[in-house]
């Protein structure tokens, strides 16, 4: 029996797609999460906490490669270091990690603790692999529907998204995981750049409604950082193939 594959996050939007993938290319697979999920068809499940660092161990021995993709709104970087710190001592042989386009430029919260984790995967010692992906649609879907709640939607002018599909992060993850490790790969984006108003407006068309939008300023060093792009990848690196249209007319078409 081939060593599993151990996936952190493996019962998030990410790790929901990436594992199956894992299975059917003829892996076994573990899922680590706080919470667990139901085991079967090659994939087993096991809780531990990587920001307490409670069953880690337990859940990296035997893995010879990890993919970490467990992640939250803050803490990623001491979460990956009590991961690293397991894998070195399992004596894992491939550290595959994702993280966010702009985690070396935007000074933002989450994008600083993805730069900690990167740099935590990066100076472990053990073979690694990066990669910065774009903001999932997903994500820009629940923000948009959380917006679309308010009366006026405000609108911070200059900034920009390349929102890129989940499944086709899934897809290069999994590539990336099966091959040998590659250090910091090419960022992958999604096929458009947009503004926050055509994101919003896609949304709402989509789904039928009408509010007005209110453009304002981002203020502060956050501000003129994604004004300048700095959470975009502009020079053709690598790119996803489902467009923000055709993920909302899916959407559409599961909910009416
Ligand atoms: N969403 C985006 O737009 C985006 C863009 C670029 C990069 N990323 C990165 O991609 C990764 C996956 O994102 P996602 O949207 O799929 O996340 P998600 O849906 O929120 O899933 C997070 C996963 O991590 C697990 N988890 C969270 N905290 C944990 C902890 N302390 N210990 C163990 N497991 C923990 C969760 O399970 P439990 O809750 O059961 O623990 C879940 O399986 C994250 O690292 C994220 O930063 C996301």
């Amino acid at each position: 029996m081939n060593a599993p594959i151990l996936v952190t996050g493996g019962t998030g939007t990410l790790g929901r797609l990436v594992t199956p993938l894992l299975r059917d290319a003829g892996h076994p697979v573990r899922v680590l999460s706080r919470h667990g999920g139901q085991p079967g068809n090659g994939v087993e499940h096991v809780t531990a906490d990587l920001s307490t660092g409670e069953g880690i161990e337990r859940a990296v021995r035997g893995a010879e490669i990890i993919l970490h993709l467990a992640g939250g709104a803050k803490g990623d970087t001491e979460a990956s270091a009590n991961l690293v710190r397991a894998a070195r001592q399992a004596g894992v042989r491939h550290l595959v990690y994702i993280s966010v386009i702009g985690a070396d430029r935007v000074p933002l919260g989450w994008f600083r603790s993805k730069l900690g984790a990167e740099r935590a995967v990066t100076d472990s010692g053990l073979p690694w692999t990066t990669l910065r992906a774009a903001q999932f649609h997903d994500l820009a879907f629940k923000t948009a529907q959380q917006m679309a709640k308010l009366p006026v939607i405000p609108i911070p002018g200059g900034l920009r998204f390349q929102p890129v599909d989940a499944r086709d992060v899934a897809d290069r993850l999994v590539a990336l995981t099966l091959g040998k490790p590659a250090g910091l790969v090419p960022d992958l984006a999604g096929p458009t750049v947009y503004g926050m108003a055509d994101l919003m407006r896609g949304y709402l068309e989509a789904q039928g409604k009408r509010r007005l939008m209110m453009p304002l300023r981002m203020p502060g060093k956050a501000g003129r950082a994604y004004r300048a792009g700095d959470n975009l990848t502009l020079h053709g690196d690598t790119t996803g193939t489902r467009t923000w249209e055709a993920f909302l007319a899916e959407q559409n078409s599961q909910t009416h």
